[in-house]
């Protein structure tokens, strides 16, 4: 399974934003969106090989983690108001999850937890952190991989910390890109190589 990890350090974390203002009162919804837009779907289809956790940090109560499966996502479609609409929907029911468990309380998937960023790192995966000063991705033999990424503000320098000793950097050229842009061309440096 091909991960992501998005690291939103304003992303909203419950449902009271305007679907009609994911940028502002969502927290760059839209950016999250786009994200996992670009982590899972290809041109008429769903990558069902590929899972995107979005960890949100912002207002009112973060952590708030959202993990979207490609073999399981149900009623989602590639636009940014239905991601908007169903992740809304999922984080209205942040203020009932007990412990760090996932939850799956809507019938879109989508699963919800309080974990933090440290707690979606697992022990059985490559862990890449995207750096644009990293080593190149074309000289990585990338295996079983989870692909760290950060938002418009980037990864806060204490996570890029606490991750140092577990994660390789790793970079797609010396041009800085979006976030959805960066998990485009992983998808494909990859792809290319099936
Ligand atoms: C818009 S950039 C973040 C910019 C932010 N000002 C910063 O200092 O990180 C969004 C994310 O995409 C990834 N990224 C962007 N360009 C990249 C590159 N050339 N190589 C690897 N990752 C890149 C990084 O993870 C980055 O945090």
């Amino acid at each position: 399974m091909r991960r992501y990890i998005l690291y939103s350090n304003t992303g909203r974390t419950d449902g009271d934003f305007n679907i009609n203002d994911l940028p502002g009162d969502g927290g760059r919804m839209d950016l999250i969106a786009r994200s996992v837009i670009s982590s899972l779907w290809i041109s008429g289809e769903v990558r069902s090989d590929v899972e995107v956790t979005v960890c949100l940090n912002g207002p009112p109560n973060p952590p708030i983690s959202l993990k979207f499966n490609g073999n399981n996502i149900q009623g989602l479609r590639p636009n940014e108001r239905s991601i908007g609409h169903w992740i809304k929907k999922t984080l209205n029911y942040s203020d009932t999850l007990v412990g760090c468990e996932w939850s799956n309380p809507t019938n879109s998937n989508i699963q919800i937890s309080k974990k933090d960023i440290s707690e979606l790192i697992p022990d059985n995966q490559e862990i890449y952190l995207m750096d644009k000063n990293g080593e190149k991705i074309k000289n990585v033999n990338i295996k079983n991989p989870v692909f760290i990424v950060g938002d418009h503000k980037g990864i806060p320098k204490k996570t890029k910390d606490q991750l140092k000793n577990k994660s390789k950097k790793i970079s797609i050229g010396p041009r800085e890109y979006f976030a959805s842009q960066t998990i485009t061309i992983i998808n494909n440096q990859i792809d290319k190589k099936i």
